[in-house]
């Protein structure tokens, strides 16, 4: 498919985005009027449904699945859901898909934060990626993309926007965290935007 038939087709249809993470609903937003790709997308809070999964699997995979799965019988059109989280290759992948909760509940990035800086005050490799899976459905069909983005964990925060780790996270290549970076610079960077890339590329057929 052309990318002119995807902005023409995706004008008419709508996608919802299963998340309740207003973060990553601007980010999604911003990704594509970043590329000029007119699709429209609609938060669950903007489409009226009040959904909260529990994200009981123990993949990214799993968990994205139960998210868009949860809005099948909900919603007719298309449908996104994003599972992400940082995983620090000196703790053995951890937070993963617990880094939401890294820190328990209540849910709280700050203290998600300082846990992941306390685990590793003496770990000198530092190395950790973020990793999202996008799962969901384009005209019915179930699709899966995965993205990532490699870089370091900071020895102490910086920087005051994003959200989550990203006052910790170095990506390679890049002397400042997710968080002292633009939303434009992060979203041509990041895990989110890389599993983006490969959805466009499905939709379109090429992959
Ligand atoms: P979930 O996908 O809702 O299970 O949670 C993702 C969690 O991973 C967030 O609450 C953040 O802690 C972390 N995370 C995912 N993506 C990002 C990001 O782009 N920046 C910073 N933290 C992120």
């Amino acid at each position: 498919m052309k990318m002119e038939k995807l902005s023409e087709k995706t004008t008419q249809s709508e996608w919802l985005i299963a998340s309740n993470n207003q973060h990553k609903i601007d980010e999604i937003k911003l990704f594509f009027l970043q590329r000029g790709i007119k699709i429209k997308t609609l938060s669950l809070k903007e489409a009226g449904i009040q959904m909260d999964v529990d994200e009981s699997e123990n993949t990214f995979e799993g968990n994205a699945w139960l998210k868009a799965d949860a809005l099948k019988g909900l919603w007719n059109g298309n449908i996104l859901a994003d599972d992400s989280g940082l995983c620090v290759d000196a703790l053995n992948g951890a937070p993963g898909v617990h880094s939401a909760r890294y820190a328990g509940e209540p849910t709280s990035h700050a203290n998600n934060v300082s846990k992941l800086l306390d685990e590793m005050k003496s770990v000198l490799d530092r190395k950790a990626f973020f990793v999202t899976v996008l799962a969901g459905y384009y005209n019915g069909m179930p699709f899966e993309v995965k993205g990532h983005v490699f870089g370091k964990i900071a020895r102490m925060p910086m920087g005051w926007d994003g959200f989550g780790y990203d006052p910790v996270f170095i990506p390679n290549k890049c002397s400042r965290t997710f968080a002292e970076l633009s939303h434009d610079e992060k979203n041509l960077l990041s895990h989110r935007a890389a599993a983006l890339e490969q959805l466009v590329l499905k939709i379109k057929g090429c992959a």
